[in-house]
C-alpha cells in the first residue's frame, strides 16, 4: 500500500492558511467527507484533533468536486486540501460486522477538564457508553471543536462564529446537505 502524503497538520500549518476563505473550504471538505461516509458506511472519525486533519497545498486543485448522495458539490479549495487520517479510534460498518474501538473501560481520554476531553465525556454521554452504536453527533462535534480551534488562530472572527452557531443545530453531517449553502453562506453574520 502507498501512503499519499498528505500535507501538514492543521496544528502546524503555515500561518498563510489561517484565513477565512481557507477556513471556510476546509470546513466545507470535512463536513461533506464525513457526510458521504456517514451514509454509506456509518462511519464516526472520534479523533479529529489538529494533528489529525491534514491540509495540503495544491493549486492545481482550485476547485474540489465531492460527489455525495447522488449530489455533486464544489468547493473552492483556494490550492488548500483537506485530508482525513489516523482512524485509531473510528467506527464503521462493514457489510455485516462494526468495526470499533471500546472505549467503555477506557480511563485517561476521559480524565480532566480539557476541552478536548470535555469533548470525549459529551461523545460518552451521547453513545451511552456503547462504542458500538452509530452516533454520527461526534462528528458535528469534532467539526466544531476544529473550527473553534482555527477561529483562535484567525482574525475574521466574527463570520466564522456565525458559521459555529449554524453548524451547531444539526445531529450528523449528513444531515446538513439539503440546508449546505445557507450554512455556508458567508455574507451572514
Ligand atoms: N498521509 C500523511 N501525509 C502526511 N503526514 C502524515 C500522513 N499520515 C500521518 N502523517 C503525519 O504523522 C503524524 C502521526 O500520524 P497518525 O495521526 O496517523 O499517528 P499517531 O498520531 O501517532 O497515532 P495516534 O494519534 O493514534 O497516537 C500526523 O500528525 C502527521 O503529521
Ligand atoms: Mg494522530
Amino acid at each position: 500500500m502507498e501512503l499519499c502524503h498528505g500535507g501538514d497538520m492543521l496544528e502546524a500549518a503555515v500561518k498563510k492558511f489561517y484565513t477565512m476563505t481557507n477556513i471556510v473550504s476546509a470546513i466545507k471538505q470535512l463536513v461533506l467527507t464525513l457526510a458521504a461516509v456517514e451514509d454509506s458506511i456509518e462511519f464516526e472519525h472520534r479523533d479529529l484533533h489538529m494533528g489529525n486533519v491534514l491540509a495540503g497545498h495544491d493549486p492545481n486543485k482550485p476547485i474540489l468536486e465531492f460527489d455525495v448522495c447522488g449530489d455533486v458539490y464544489k468547493v473552492p479549495s483556494n490550492g488548500w486540501v483537506i485530508t482525513i487520517i489516523d482512524f485509531t479510534l473510528s467506527r464503521l460498518q462493514s457489510e455485516d460486522c462494526v468495526i470499533f474501538t471500546d472505549l467503555s473501560k477506557e480511563m485517561t481520554l476521559f480524565d480532566g477538564g480539557r476541552t478536548m476531553t470535555r469533548l470525549m465525556q459529551a461523545v460518552r454521554e451521547d453513545n451511552g457508553n456503547d462504542w458500538k452504536t452509530f452516533n454520527p453527533q461526534s462528528n458535528v462535534r469534532w467539526i466544531l471543536f476544529l473550527l473553534r480551534e482555527l477561529i483562535k488562530r484567525c482574525e475574521h472572527t466574527v463570520k466564522l462564529k456565525g458559521l459555529l452557531t449554524r453548524l451547531e443545530r444539526y445531529k450528523s453531517c449528513y444531515q446538513m446537505l439539503p440546508h449546505f449553502d445557507e450554512i455556508f453562506d458567508m455574507t451572514k453574520k
